[in-house]
């Protein structure tokens, strides 16, 4: 009885930091009765015994489809086959040595496993480098949100002086026209196109590669009513997740990517330099708010955070529950949820994650620039 009081006193600190007008939280400290544990406390090496998992909450969440589809449509194969051959293809970079993929790893959880990761020269940004997979479901692209899909995401970084480092479009797309198989790759994904190597294209095909790399697996199973998909445990994490109360931001299909959240909610987050959305959008409300994280593949994209400053998986679960929902889990509440999290691991198709055969460089195509 207690532990739902405090969930729902929980649900309601949450609901009003949701509003659009982001004030303190009425109830900063503990609610109260969090310190209840929210399922029967494990003893020694017992293990945790199954907590009841109230299926109607599970509404909060939503199946992965197999493809983000656009709003102009579902794509074509041609159209995503060239979008997989830009993704991988290293001559979009100045030094022709790095790729989107070098980055986001798709057959590594969409990531490069770094805290920040290395572009042209080596030079470092300030964030790490979230998941591609699933991304096309979240609400906006960007920690801070600043692109508003992954067709316009996928132009940014080739252009980026600190990723792939390239002059401008129009050196993008005159490279792309000195390969024959590149043009004729886009004639058959802009058909009807007078001139379809633009770099808008570009965008639009590297996003339509990307909305098919979604990895629905074993929980969405279970959200369509296969109560064997997920093991007695992983449903046990799963309550202790909801009972938690990290579904109040991470939910949907992707596991979060739905909203914008301040970090450090309830209790301040140590050291936060980054104001994530406030750069954007420079109003003051959205000071030190960052996009829910997508926890789909979680347990593969670590380091986590947009500053990539935490290792592990049960660090990032403790702190969480801290900073944003004023609760200190036990060791094995993080356990479980960790548990549950694991059970978000799948793999996008594997035709899609394998490296493609690119179009071959024709003399005409410029050389590497490594300065
Ligand atoms: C040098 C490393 C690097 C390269 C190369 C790179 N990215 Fe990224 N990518 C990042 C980082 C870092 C971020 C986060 C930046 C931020 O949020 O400010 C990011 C963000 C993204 C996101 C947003 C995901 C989300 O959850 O918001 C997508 C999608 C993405 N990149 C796709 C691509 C594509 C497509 C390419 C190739 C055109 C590419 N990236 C090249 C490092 C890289
Ligand atoms: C009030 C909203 C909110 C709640 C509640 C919340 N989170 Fe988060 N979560 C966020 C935000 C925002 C971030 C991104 C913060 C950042 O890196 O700047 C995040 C990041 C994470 C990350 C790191 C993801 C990554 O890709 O680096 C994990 C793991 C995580 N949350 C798990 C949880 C768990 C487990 C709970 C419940 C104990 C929880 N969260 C509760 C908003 C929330």
């Amino acid at each position: 009885m207690k532990a739902k009081l405090s969930l729902i006193v929980c649900a309601v600190v949450v609901a009003a930091a949701c509003g659009k007008k982001t004030e303190p939280p009425p109830a900063a400290g503990p609610a109260p009765g969090q310190a209840e544990p929210v399922q029967p406390a494990t003893k020694g090496a017992e293990p945790a015994k199954p907590a009841a998992l109230d299926r109607s909450k599970l509404s909060v969440f939503a199946a992965l489809p197999a493809e983000i589809t656009a709003s102009s449509g579902a794509a074509t194969p041609a159209l995503v086959e060239l979008g997989h051959k830009l993704y991988f293809d290293k001559r979009l970079s100045k030094n022709q040595d790095i790729s989107c993929n070098s980055c986001h790893l798709v057959d590594k959880g969409g990531v490069d496993g770094s805290a920040t990761s290395s572009g042209h020269k080596g030079q470092k940004g300030g964030r790490n480098a979230p998941t591609v997979l699933n991304a096309a479901a979240h609400v906006a692209q960007f920690w801070d949100g600043r692109a508003k899909d992954v067709e316009e995401q996928a132009k940014g970084p080739i252009l980026n002086p600190i990723e792939m480092a390239m002059p401008n479009a129009e050196a993008v797309v005159a490279l792309l026209k000195t390969m024959p198989e590149y043009v004729a790759a886009f004639q058959a994904a802009f058909p009807g196109q007078p001139d379809p190597v633009t770099y808008d294209n570009l965008g639009r095909a590297i996003g339509a590669y990307e909305r098919q790399l979604t990895t629905p697996g074993r929980f969405d199973a279970f959200l369509a009513g296969d109560a064997t998909a997920l093991t007695a445990e992983e449903q046990a994490g799963l309550a202790t997740f909801l009972d938690t109360g990290c579904n109040a931001c991470h939910s949907g299909a992707a596991v979060g990517g739905g909203m914008f959240q301040k970090l450090g909610l309830v209790k301040p987050w140590p050291d936060l330099k980054d104001e994530g959305r406030f750069a954007v959008t420079k109003d003051e409300a959205d000071k030190f708010k960052f996009k829910v994280p997508s926890l789909r593949n979680i347990a593969q994209t670590g380091p986590y955070f947009h500053d990539g400053a935490v290792a592990t998986l049960p660090e990032a679960v403790k702190k969480m529950a801290a900073h944003q929902l004023g609760k200190d889990l036990s060791d094995a509440q993080v356990a479980s949820i960790v548990t549950f999290l694991n059970a978000l691991t799948a793999a996008p198709p594997a035709a899609l994650i394998a490296a493609p055969t690119l179009p071959a460089s024709t003399p005409e195509t410029p050389k590497p620039d490594p300065n």
